[in-house]
């Protein structure tokens, strides 16, 4: 594993003076009290992505062309096309192996390890690569008009190398995967997309066309959330006949400080069975699990033999676990 973020912190105070909000109100509602913005021009996507990687292969003991697959996970693709995969093997130097981009938002990470564990399982691949990351800070509304989204997300990007084992005992027991289609305006960035023609978005060329920045029924997704993540935590669980107290961490999707908090209580789960790291980060999207996880590693919160749970809720709505016995 492996993560980057950028070095500019963002504070709540530093946000208040952009927009009509302020520290007690943003760690109040999601407890968050700073994020990593990127400077605008200094990195991308796609360049995080690659950071994160060069971290994870080297602790994984690999070199890039060991690698065989890359699969990239990401809302905030560098360019509308091609996703960011192939921008991956282009920096790392890796012959010409296969691409992949998920799309699915806060769960893509899990989707995407899902599509790696698959891989591996049938002998396909060896060694694949898997990235969540994130720009937000280029495409959010930093006036009083965005604040309910824009305070919530921050950049960075997280990596993974997941490798075909002989130990039976150990690795991805399964992975759980749902989506609701119905909602997919309630947390979405409708405007550069080919459901709206160009040539009209150009002719209108309007400055109130609010579709090019996210939009997000709060209250709506918070619902939701809180429903979704004991779900399918619990799912993962009865497939493979263990319980809430057999998971020695649970890794979710940093969405809200106050989502998480809300899916312990309901889980009766002690503090040191649950990692958050919103504090520091905001809501990092598809990158958010792989920098958590990779942290909670670093700091000795994941030793061998343990469940370790990873769960994600967002846009789609999608939502996602997987159950590892490390
Ligand atoms: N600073 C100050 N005031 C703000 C604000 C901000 N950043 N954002 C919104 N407000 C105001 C609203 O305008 C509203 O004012 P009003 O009562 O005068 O109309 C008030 O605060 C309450 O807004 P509301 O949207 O109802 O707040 P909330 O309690 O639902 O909290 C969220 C908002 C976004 C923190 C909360 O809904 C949430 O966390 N939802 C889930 C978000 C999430 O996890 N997204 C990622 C999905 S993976």
């Amino acid at each position: 594993m492996g993560f980057y973020v950028p070095e500019n912190v963002v504070t709540n105070d530093d946000l208040s003076k952009l927009m009509d909000t302020s520290d007690e109100w943003i760690r109040e509602r999601t407890g968050i009290e700073q994020r990593r913005w990127v400077i605008p021009g200094e990195d991308s996507t796609s360049g995080m992505g690659v950071k994160a990687a060069r971290i994870a292969i080297e602790k994984a003991g690999l070199k890039p062309n060991d690698i065989d697959f890359i699969i990239f996970a990401t809302l905030s693709p560098d360019y509308y096309f091609p996703g960011p995969g192939v921008q991956v093997q282009e920096a790392l130097g890796i012959d010409t192996i296969g691409a992949l981009d998920v799309r699915n938002q806060c769960s893509g990470f899990v989707y995407a390890l899902s599509v790696a564990d698959q891989y591996i399982k049938t002998g396909m691949y060896n060694n694949i690569l898997v990235i969540g990351s994130e720009l937000h800070s280029g495409g959010l509304d930093k006036t009083t008009r965005g604040r309910g989204v824009t305070v919530i997300f921050g950049d960075g990007a997280g990596a993974a190398v997941v490798t075909a084992s002989d130990d039976p005992n150990r690795g991805i027991l399964s992975t759980h995967l749902h989506s609701e289609g119905k909602n997919a305006k309630e947390l979405a960035l409708i405007g550069p997309a080919t459901s709206r023609w160009v040539d009209q978005i150009m002719a209108e060329h309007d400055e109130k066309d609010l579709s090019y920045y996210p939009y997000m029924n709060g209250n709506f997704v918070f619902k939701n959330a809180v429903t979704r993540f004991p779900e399918v935590i619990m799912e993962a669980l009865n497939q493979n006949r263990l319980k809430p107290e057999d998971i020695s961490l649970l890794v979710p999707h940093q969405a809200n400080l106050r989502i998480s908090q809300f899916i312990q209580k309901t889980m009766k789960l002690r503090d040191d069975q649950v990692y958050n790291n919103i504090m520091k980060y905001g809501n990092t999207t598809a990158a958010s699990v792989p920098i958590a996880l990779t942290e909670a590693l670093e700091n000795g919160r994941v030793k061998e033999g343990d469940i370790v749970c990873l769960a994600a809720f967002g846009s789609g709505f999608t939502w996602a676990s997987a159950l590892i016995r490390w």
